[in-house]
């Protein structure tokens, strides 16, 4: 059986819907894995006025679709308890500090705290700078904060946000989530690099001709309209995502494997990271796009979703070439391109090897492709002589990917993270550094991007983006391997 770990868990924002899909389900695996067993505790807490009994039956029907018994379920759910709390209040840190201690006592927490925001942002601060005026945080166990995206809006936000909390909090005790980071095949990027000599020796520009990133998504904004609009995919999914994995691709060789080199490494690469050019022109190395009616007119417009402005011009969709200033990247893009409303959900990297340089054979470029979800795995396609006479060439794909049944019993993201949390493993957090390099970087786009709210190039929905996106790569001779 797994090591057991103490805490106490207070999540701000119990009723969410993060909390309710990711939260309770991943401590429940915990559960059952035995990394939490007797000795934890969870209060949840948000405004709405909830009994104990209310929230574990809430609690109860988060995980009632997982295996595992009724009883199991039941000694899980009794962990829990619920305080109504408003985050302005200090009266209501007292009351929860009473709460903390007197769980901490009866279930022998020995002081470690856990304190999970899963709220807007602008109440991080007032809630940190509370947790530790009011004294929540202990002297005898370990306090640490869990902090959910968006991190800002922008790097002037991102760092007002982050000198609140530092205020308050060390940045050794703050766990900024990016799920992507607790995603297996993102965490195996570093694996494949480095443990494998044939891919170390042909990383680096003298063999890759391109790197390309996909982030695409079937669904639309769903309920999201409001969040969305204002943020758009840029701010969505490039700031963070995007340039995690794009970091995890690119760093250099770690001395060691720890956190805070690890982490020197991904920041070396995003500081490398060349200005990009702007403008909407093709000499552009960013593009947008937003989703219009499909072309059966099935499904709706962006503009038609709820809470959405109706003449908005809010990008669903980005793609855009990265190019990284260092010996090793030099003259090699990496394109990205994420979106909503696109032909398939799938998350990809596409590696596309040079040719070789010499005219023996008429091949094309091998390509190895990192499959994250929602296939997990790897392909490597290869050239391959026909089977007969002559030395014609054709492709064979090599396949690593793994079986329903193995991607099915991986770790979701949220289980491995905050078991991390748990054991005070930072490796696969977002680090204030790279948060603040990646925003200095998406601000550059944004910048140009708002100075033209006019218009925005439209893709059906449930294509692959607008014809812009392809443009980016022909202009290099390059075509999108994943064509949707
Ligand atoms: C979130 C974004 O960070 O990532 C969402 O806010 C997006 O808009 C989601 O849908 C995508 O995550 P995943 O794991 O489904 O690729």
């Amino acid at each position: 059986m797994s090591q057991e770990t103490k805490a106490l868990f207070i999540i701000f924002g119990a009723t969410g819907d993060l909390a309710h899909r990711k939260l309770y389900p991943a401590l429940f695996r915990l559960y059952q894995k035995g990394y939490l067993q007797e000795t934890f505790a969870v209060v949840g807490t948000a405004r709405r006025e909830w009994s104990n009994d209310y929230y574990q039956e809430v609690v109860l029907d988060s995980i009632a679709k997982m295996n595992g018994s009724e009883e199991e379920k039941e000694s899980f759910s009794s962990h829990f308890r619920y305080q109504s709390h408003n985050v302005k209040d200090t009266e209501h840190y007292h009351t929860l500090r009473k709460l903390a201690d007197q769980l901490d006592e009866e279930y022998g927490l020995e002081g470690n705290r856990i304190f999970y925001l899963s709220m807007s942002p602008s109440f991080f601060g007032t809630i940190t700078s509370h947790l530790k005026e009011q004294s929540l945080v202990t002297e005898r166990g370990f306090s640490r904060v869990v902090i959910e995206k968006p991190f800002g809006t922008d790097f002037d936000s991102s760092k007002e946000l982050n000198d609140e909390i530092n205020a308050s909090f060390d940045e050794d005790q703050l766990y900024r989530i990016d799920h992507y980071l607790g995603k297996e095949m993102v965490q195996n990027i570093l694996a494949l690099r480095f443990s494998n000599r044939l891919i170390e020796n042909s990383w680096n520009k003298e063999s890759i001709s391109n790197i390309q990133i996909t982030l695409s998504e079937k669904l639309g904004v769903e309920e999201r309209g409001e969040y969305y609009d204002k943020s758009g995919a840029l701010r969505d999914m490039v700031q963070n995502h995007v340039l995690q994995v794009v970091s995890l691709l690119t760093m250099n060789k770690p001395e060691v494997f720890d956190t805070d080199t690890i982490r020197q490494e991904k920041m070396a690469v995003l500081e490398a990271l060349k200005k990009p050019v702007v403008s909407f022109d093709e000499k552009t190395d960013f593009v947008r796009g937003q989703y219009a009616q499909s072309t059966d007119g099935k499904v709706k417009a962006y503009r038609e979703e709820d809470k959405v402005n109706t003449e908005t011009t809010t990008e669903t969709f980005v793609a855009g070439q990265i190019a990284i200033h260092n010996d090793t990247w030099e003259g090699v893009p990496l394109y990205i391109r994420t979106g909503k409303r696109l032909a398939e959900k799938t998350t990809r990297v596409d590696v596309v090897f040079k040719e070789t340089d010499s005219s023996l054979f008429n091949d094309q470029p091998s390509v190895l492709t990192i499959h994250i979800n929602p296939e997990e795995g790897f392909e490597l396609t290869v050239n391959n002589k026909q089977v007969g006479p002559g030395m014609n060439l054709e492709p064979i794909t090599l396949s690593g990917l793994r079986s329903d049944e193995e991607t099915e019993k991986s770790p979701e993201a949220y289980e491995k993270l905050i078991l991390d949390v748990l054991q005070g493993d930072e490796t696969h957090f977002a680090h204030w550094g790279e948060v603040a390099t990646s925003w200095k970087y998406v601000d550059q786009i944004r910048k140009v991007w708002d100075c033209n709210t006019e218009s925005i190039p439209f893709y059906p929905a449930l294509s692959m983006g607008p014809e812009e996106s392809d443009q980016l790569l022909a202009q290099n001779g390059h075509e999108w391997v994943y064509k949707g």
